[in-house]
């Protein structure tokens, strides 16, 4: 356990304090105030909704989240804290979510669409998979899981798959039997997908041929033969492979299929044509599936999510911040890999009805109109992306969105920080001035957001998340768990002092590891069965202005949000060492103008190494992208003589990181070996004056406990 008590940043980290802490100041932006036509016919307009959502009313107030469900019993206990920190709602409440997502939408929207699955290639027409459809192929997927696979309630089931609209089917018939599943994001590696499917202990495997990615066909089949090879190695054996199909004519990989233990379930199906299965009625706490996550330690964390308080969560925030209505096209270009897309791209929008798009490819392929083709093309009004993906539209086609006839009611923003620049193209040119935009702050570990504006009823501030989402209390603290106030102009360590529907419920196989990285760092009495003793640490820096409104400065543990994705620097780090020649890696965030962050790779050889820097350095980036995934791939990976180390000999990742980032590296007489930090300066920035840049809070605190 010791490891991983320093993921809760631990109380050693007196240096992080001063970092956390250090006034904060930036230009406040001028508000923006949402469009009366999108207010006219949005979901949340009742001013008393802030009144019924006050703290006095927590925590029935989620009655109103979750009475947008279809419950085959209502539960008796809205919140039972009794194990805390493991929060159970709705206790004694008993329902299905493929019901709630496909089921009871058939009565008034039997032949409408809930996904269209657009191809990469633009020659391959959209393709409208209708409720009724939705229901029929889940109902055949979840009588394969239940009678060819042997799958029963509480199983877990690992699917490493790309956007294509069998993914969401594949979901929801787990969901359909109560199966676990846990969604491995089809860019994440073969080894990356087996060491999953050991910790979750999955005896299935669900996968495709191939898919599309930048105009090329991807034989998706070769990772999952070394998913199983490292599964087993790991000690789980997986007795089936379930392959879909990419093209219905041909395969999309060359890649031959393992007799008695790969099966295509296009073929498999057949068996099972026009078979219906009951949906399972779930207790609301039971567990829907696993996402794992990146944290501090090497390991990534299986956050374990519930069924009726997650569907509840997610339902609720999908109806009154994304603004669904059953009449609306909806786009989230996320993948369904990560948790915005399990919760806005499949769980939130199906429960309302919504018709949700799933785009396979790349947004920029084969050029900078795609994203906004298929938005005229498919009628999409409201639309979702990430900082990143709005970065790299604007770079490549600032006046693209001009071109096309689509109409966004609203936007959202989720993953990063986005700045006001940024933000304005965004809403300027991408929204017309028309749509609202709402910037969503919140965590795989969260379910749902966090933080964001309500679109009719808050202004708009860019780069500001916005106000706390409804029932949702958030704190600022100090190292030393002081309240830093709103409008402090200080920076500190957001918490949220309450549990709520859509929070996970543990770590998978590790409730120690929960406990620790979550809620050990500002609670007071371990023993405590009262809510108020547990504030959810969520691993970001943060401001509260006067007007309520925070700002989210980024992650102050050892996680590298690139391009809206959580890195661990210690994965990075592990995957580098699995190369022969490196004796020590480091790894460091460093600031990129599209991808927000990405990382960069410092690596010291072992004594009498005969393989050229740059040789060793190819190694490292394939030994990343192997262990990890292209995701993962550094800037660049930099040899140099030794790290600079404590006396202890800790490596000091700060200095590297000021260093990489042109910052002023601060005091480092306290070094072992304080001359190599010179060398290594020159190494990178060159001979000439030190450079010294400000940067970003995140870059600054980065390594500052070590
Ligand atoms: C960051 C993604 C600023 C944050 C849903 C968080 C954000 C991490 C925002 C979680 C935002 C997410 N503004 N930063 N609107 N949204 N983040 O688990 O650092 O992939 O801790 O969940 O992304 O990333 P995750």
């Amino acid at each position: 356990m010791a490891k991983a008590e320093s993921e809760s940043a631990g109380t050693d980290n007196e240096s992080r304090l001063s970092e956390a802490e250090i006034a904060v100041h930036w230009k406040e932006e001028k508000v923006y105030y949402p469009n009366p036509r999108f207010v006219g016919q949005a979901n949340l307009t009742d001013p008393t909704v802030k009144d019924r959502f006050a703290e006095k009313n927590f925590p029935e107030c989620f009655r109103e989240y979750a009475d947008l469900l279809t419950w085959d019993k209502y539960w008796t206990t809205t919140l039972d804290t009794s194990k805390a920190p493991f929060w159970k709602w709705f206790v004694g409440g008993k329902l299905n979510v493929s019901y709630n997502c496909v089921d009871r939408q058939l009565e008034k929207n039997r032949n409408k669409a809930a996904l269209i699955f657009v191809s990469e290639d633009e020659a391959e027409p959209p393709v409208a998979v209708t409720y009724q459809d939705l229901y029929i192929r889940v109902n055949e997927m979840a009588a394969l899981l239940r009678d060819f696979c042997g799958l029963k309630t509480g199983d877990r089931v690992t699917i490493h798959m790309p956007m294509v609209a069998e993914l969401p089917i594949t979901m929801l018939a787990c969901a359909r039997l109560g199966v676990i599943h846990s969604v491995v994001y089809g860019g994440f590696s073969g080894e990356a997908c087996g060491s999953r499917i050991a910790d979750s202990g999955s005896r299935i495997l669900i996968t495709i041929d191939g898919y599309y990615r930048s105009g090329k066909v991807i034989d998706h089949k070769a990772n999952a033969d070394i998913a199983v090879r490292k599964a087993q190695e790991d000690g789980t054996k997986v007795e089936k492979v379930l392959v879909w199909k990419r093209f219905r004519d041909k395969s999309a990989s060359a890649t031959p299929m393992v007799e008695g233990r790969d099966f295509m379930v296009n073929d498999v199906l057949k068996q099972f044509a026009g078979k219906l299965v009951d949906p399972v009625s779930m207790p609301a706490e039971a567990p829907l599936f696993l996402m794992y996550t990146s944290g501090s330690t090497g390991k990534p964390k299986g956050c374990q999510h519930s069924t009726g308080g997650y569907l509840a969560y997610v339902t609720g925030t999908s109806k009154y911040i994304q603004d669904i209505h059953p009449t609306d096209v909806y786009w989230c270009m996320a993948d369904i890999g990560w948790i915005t897309g399990h919760s806005y791209i499949v769980y939130g929008p199906l429960a309302l009805a919504a018709t949700s798009v799933i785009y396979e490819g790349v947004p920029t392929y084969p050029d900078a109109g795609r994203v906004w083709r298929i938005a005229e093309r498919l009628g999409v009004n409201i639309f979702h992306t990430s900082p990143t993906a709005i970065r790299m539209l604007r770079k490549l086609g600032p006046d693209e969105p001009k071109k096309y006839h689509y109409r966004f009611k609203s936007m959202t923003t989720v993953g990063e920080p986005i700045e006001p620049e940024a933000w304005k193209w965004y809403y300027e040119i991408v929204g017309q001035g028309q749509a609202v935009i709402t910037d969503t702050w919140w965590q795989t570990e969260n379910g749902g957001f966090l933080c964001s504006t309500k679109p009719a009823m808050d202004p708009m501030k860019p780069g500001s998340a916005g106000p706390p989402m409804l029932g949702i209390y958030p704190i600022i603290y100090d190292e030393k768990a002081k309240e830093i106030p709103a409008g402090a102009g200080k920076a500190g360590n957001i918490c949220i002092r309450n549990p709520w529907p859509g929070i996970f419920q543990t770590i998978w196989g590790d409730p120690d590891r929960y406990v620790a990285t979550y809620y050990s760092k500002y609670n007071t009495n371990k023993n405590s069965t009262d809510w108020h003793d547990w504030p959810y640490f969520a691993g970001d820096g943060a401001t509260w202005a006067a007007d309520g409104y925070i700002r989210i400065l980024g992650r102050v543990d050892d996680v590298i949000n690139v391009a809206g994705h959580r890195l661990g620097t210690k994965e990075i780090e592990s995957a580098c060492l699995t190369v022969p020649e490196v004796a020590e890696a480091a790894v460091v965030p460093i600031v990129d103008p599209e991808r927000g962050r990405v990382p960069e790779v410092y690596i010291a050889l072992k004594p009498g190494v005969k393989a050229t820097p740059a040789e060793v350095s190819a190694k490292v980036t394939l030994a990343i992208e192997t262990v990890i995934g292209k995701i993962a791939r550094p800037r660049v990976v930099r040899v140099v003589p030794d790290m600079p180390k404590t006396r202890s000999g800790k490596i000091m990742r700060r200095v590297l990181a000021a260093i990489s980032n042109q910052m002023d590296y601060g005091d480092i007489t306290t070094l072992a070996n304080p001359e190599v930090v010179e060398q290594i300066r020159v190494q990178v920035q060159g001979a000439g004056p030190v450079v010294k840049k400000t940067a970003p809070e995140d870059i600054k605190a980065f390594g500052a406990d070590v």
